[in-house]
């Protein structure tokens, strides 16, 4: 019987892959068989991941990158389709939060920097738009492809302090219902597009709101666990099932969707 969740030899092309949850996602798909091109910043993180997924036998391939900048990545996508010949899935990990665009409890929205507000947007919003322009031309011409964005939990109900990450999110929400529908009526059913809100993760950009020096929950911290049935923060490998089901033939007819895996977070109220 065909296994719907078979990825082998598929080409996935992962922004942000040297990030907390990315560099997961990126060794999960790696072993799992697909051929993944890793973009990040950094180019010591970057090949210090792919060397050691290569080292168990693996495939993967580091690319200096900036999603903000288009001419890279167009640069990225031509030479991806040089060595792997085509591109089956796009993940737009790369995104975060920035100190500058929250409002803290000793300040008020006549406080917001408005400038930090856009970099996050540039960040979150552009930082997953572009790249999509340019991977998504090369999956228009092969009339298949499948793009996995990463919203957040502050997409669907704001959570305080977070301005401008939350504003960034839920539009990374909207664009992923607004691309399904601009890609499967122009293009076709085979070009698929779909997001997952992760709850809450610890990752760096995320560690000193969350958890002081010694390791001991700040009030925020506290707060949140409060108000997630499970009791907990999510660890990265709990992403793997949602992220592989929808990179693979399984979710076949889900298109637009936004898949939620935060612990019951979002579903508790009191
Ligand atoms: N950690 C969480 O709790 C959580 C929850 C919901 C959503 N998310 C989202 O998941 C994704 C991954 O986050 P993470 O927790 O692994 O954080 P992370 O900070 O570990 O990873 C983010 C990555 O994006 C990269 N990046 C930043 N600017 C970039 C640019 N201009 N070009 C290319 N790469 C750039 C960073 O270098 C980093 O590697 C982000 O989109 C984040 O917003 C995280």
């Amino acid at each position: 019987m065909k296994n719907l969740f078979e990825i082998k030899n598929r080409v996935v092309v992962i922004t942000g892959g040297t990030g907390v949850l990315g560099s997961c996602m990126v060794e999960y798909l790696a072993e799992q068989g697909a051929k993944v091109a890793v973009l990040a910043r950094n180019k010591e993180n970057g090949e210090k991941l792919v060397n050691g997924i290569k080292a168990k036998g693996f495939e993967a391939f580091f690319l200096q990158s900036d999603v903000n900048d288009k001419v890279i990545l167009e640069q990225n996508a031509q030479d991806i389709v040089a060595k792997y010949g085509r591109i089956d899935v796009l993940i737009n990990a790369a995104g975060g939060n920035m100190a500058g665009a929250t409002i803290g409890p000793d300040k008020t929205i006549f406080d917001l920097d408005v400038d930090a507000f856009k970099t996050v947007v540039d960040l979150n919003l552009f930082g997953t738009v572009i790249p999509t322009m340019v991977f998504a031309k090369v999956m228009t011409e092969q009339k298949q492809g499948n793009i996995i964005n990463i919203s957040s939990e502050s997409a669907l109900r704001p959570l305080t302090r977070v301005v401008g990450y939350g504003a960034a999110k839920a539009a990374v929400t909207n664009f992923t219902k607004y691309l399904a529908i601009e890609l499967a009526t122009k293009y076709g059913e085979g070009l698929r597009v779909n997001a997952m809100a992760p709850g809450f993760f610890i990752s760096e950009q995320n560690r000193s709101l969350l958890t002081n020096p010694d390791g001991s929950l700040t009030a925020r911290g506290n707060t949140i666990i409060a108000h997630t049935p499970f009791g907990r923060f999510g660890e990265p490998e709990e992403l793997l099932g949602t992220l592989h089901w929808l990179a693979s033939d399984a979710s076949k007819f889900v298109t637009g969707t936004l898949t939620v895996v935060d612990g019951g977070f979002d579903a508790f109220c009191i």
